[in-house]
């Protein structure tokens, strides 16, 4: 906030228009003005137009800026860190939870998909990212005021759905998920596993599930029934993992209900003249010859709709965009899916950029790569999947060990409780701690380790806050931040970067940018704690001043924490 004052305080009394920066180590002072810009027109060295700005300056400093200061062509600004606290700390404790939030997309819509399964098999790790990603950049966009839809499309039909169908039919002897007390996305599983082995003995079995899709296609009731009752099992099961993960979906689309759907579009393109019919029938749309930052062939052809009229992925991709628009009007449409799909969405932006949707230009694919363990790759076709739910029984019970061994004389509900919160915290900080274009290894027994740069620390930090303020008897304190240490005002300037480091991570859709902060915050806070006493501070002031910080630092801690999904703990 300072930054922007500063800048249009400059543009006032220097009658330019200019930009301040964050130089890049505080050693420099908190913003800087290079002067290069101006020394073309005004025939002066940069380091010379510096001093003239200082002297113009110096009779007009605003009250937050403590000293200014040249250095070569740079102008250096040092704020008036007893303001800064003065002003900012009270207004973090008066806002509390909703401190950082605001109100720049009110009035905009957001839609949000992510998850996306297909009703074949449980969720996997590589689903648990998607969803950390998800889910923290829907809570980002809405503590920006914006009015977020967190969609789901769930791919319901094909030929691996009809596998599972048709191994169940063969082996399933009508079993239900509860006979077998089996989570019922995991019994599905289990025969879409067991059709592989089927097939291996019975090799004809692919042409008894394709007559099967076809039957489906056709609306044969019987294998509709079957399929519902399957795909209903992986739903049930699915939405039990949503709940763990804290997460859920204010739109569910099925591709069942769509896959037909598209052809409409496909046929007003041809008409159009955006589309070619080519030799077979198939409709194409020629993306090869579309000028793509200056280049041709960038992308290659896509095929819309087969010769036989029958409709493919792109196409229910492009039904379900404009759909989307017809139903929500969103300003932005975020897809966050793997990168392996990068192509697919370039191709699908293309698409409805050819047919003059301009609502495209709000269209993004947040593409994330793949996660890896420690031991190796997370294969997905031969089978060594981890799998989500047993990933996060396995952080679940890492978390209890840890704390168990720390406290053992917890009730059973509290332990279950704290560790859930350890666990989740723990996952999910690793999912979202590496940028989401990178792939990532994830190693759980690292990532629940209370020190280091992992999720339990950071609970642990907010949890050592909590701890400090409960022990406090006057909650009548008066700080007035008149004189602070070095880490004192280092912690008050972190704290100041909170809205700055939430706009980038929104900005950029980078919820990993919110989990820097966070470190950088808590390493902060423990070398404050670490190098002063707070309680037992025997200057009435100075204990004051940092009981405050210790305040204002907690909610920071915390409400960056629900940012990325963590749930704060006030105890650990
Ligand atoms: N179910 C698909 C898969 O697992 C992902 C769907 C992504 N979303 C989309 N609108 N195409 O590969």
């Amino acid at each position: 906030m300072y930054k922007e004052q500063l800048q249009q305080h400059l543009q006032k009394i220097l009658g330019l228009d200019v930009t301040v920066e964050i130089p890049p180590d505080n050693t420099l002072g908190d913003y800087s003005l290079p002067c290069f810009a101006f020394a073309k027109q005004r025939k002066q060295s940069p380091a010379q137009i510096a001093t003239a700005f200082l002297g113009l300056l110096s009779d007009n400093k605003p009250p937050y800026i403590s000293t200014i200061e040249t250095k070569g062509p740079y102008l250096n600004f040092t704020l008036n860190k007893t303001m800064v606290a003065q002003q900012l700390i009270p207004r973090i404790l008066q806002a509390g939870k909703t401190y950082g939030h605001s109100l720049i997309g009110k009035g905009k819509t957001v839609v949000i998909e992510y998850a996306s399964p297909n009703t074949n098999k449980p969720l996997h790790l590589g689903h648990l990212r998607n969803i950390a990603l998800g889910s923290s950049l829907s809570t980002i966009y809405a503590s920006q005021g914006y009015s977020v839809v967190r969609a789901n499309i769930v791919n319901d039909r094909g030929i691996h759905i009809c596998k599972a169908m048709l191994a169940y039919a063969l082996e399933g002897h009508n079993a239900t998920p509860e006979q077998k007390g089996r989570k019922p996305d995991h019994f599905v599983g289990d025969y879409y596993v067991k059709f592989g082995q089927l097939e291996k003995e019975d090799p004809s079995l692919i042409q008894q599930a394709q007559d099967m899709l076809q039957k489906w296609e056709q609306g044969d009731k019987e294998i509709r029934k079957l399929w519902k009752l399957l795909r209903n099992w992986c739903q049930e099961g699915f939405e039990e993992t949503y709940e763990q993960l804290e997460t859920g979906f204010d739109r569910i689309d099925y591709e069942s209900d769509i896959w037909k759907e598209g052809k409409d579009i496909v046929i007003k393109g041809l008409d159009k003249g955006v589309f070619i019919k080519d030799e077979t029938g198939a409709v194409i749309a020629p993306l090869e010859d579309l000028e793509i930052e200056g280049k041709k062939g960038v992308l290659p052809n896509k095929v819309l709709l087969r010769s036989d009229g029958t409709t493919l992925y792109m196409t229910q991709d492009m039904y379900l965009a404009v759909k989307r628009e017809a139903d929500l009007h969103f300003d932005e449409l975020i897809y966050v899916v793997g990168s392996e799909q990068i192509l697919h969405f370039k191709e699908l932006f293309a698409i409805l950029q050819l047919l003059g949707y301009d609502w495209v230009h709000g269209c993004t694919h947040l593409a994330h790569g793949m996660v890896y363990l420690p031991e190796g790759k997370m294969k997905s076709r031969e089978g060594i999947v981890v799998d989500a739910d047993d990933m996060i029984l396995q952080m679940t019970d890492l978390a209890r060990e840890e704390i168990v061994s720390r406290d053992n004389t917890m009730r059973e509900e509290q332990v279950h409780e704290r560790a859930h919160s350890v666990g989740l915290a723990a996952l999910k900080f690793m999912l979202l701690k590496i940028d989401a274009h990178k792939d990532t290894t994830f190693d759980p027994q690292q990532s629940i380790s209370f020190e280091g740069d992992t999720g339990p620390y950071l609970q642990y930090t907010y949890a050592r806050a909590a701890s400090i303020l409960r022990n406090l008897e006057d909650k009548h304190l008066n700080a007035t931040f008149e004189q602070l240490e070095d880490l004192e005002e280092e912690l008050v300037m972190q704290l100041l970067r909170f809205s700055q480091y939430i706009n980038e991570a929104l900005t950029h859709k980078k919820p990993h940018l919110i989990i820097h902060y966070l470190l950088d915050l808590c390493q902060l806070f423990n070398e404050f704690y670490h190098r002063h006493h707070v309680l037992n501070e025997a200057d009435e002031e100075k204990r004051a001043n940092r009981i405050a910080l210790v305040q204002a630092t907690k909610q920071v801690i915390g409400n960056g924490l629900q940012l990325v999904g963590i749930r704060p703990i006030e105890r650990m």
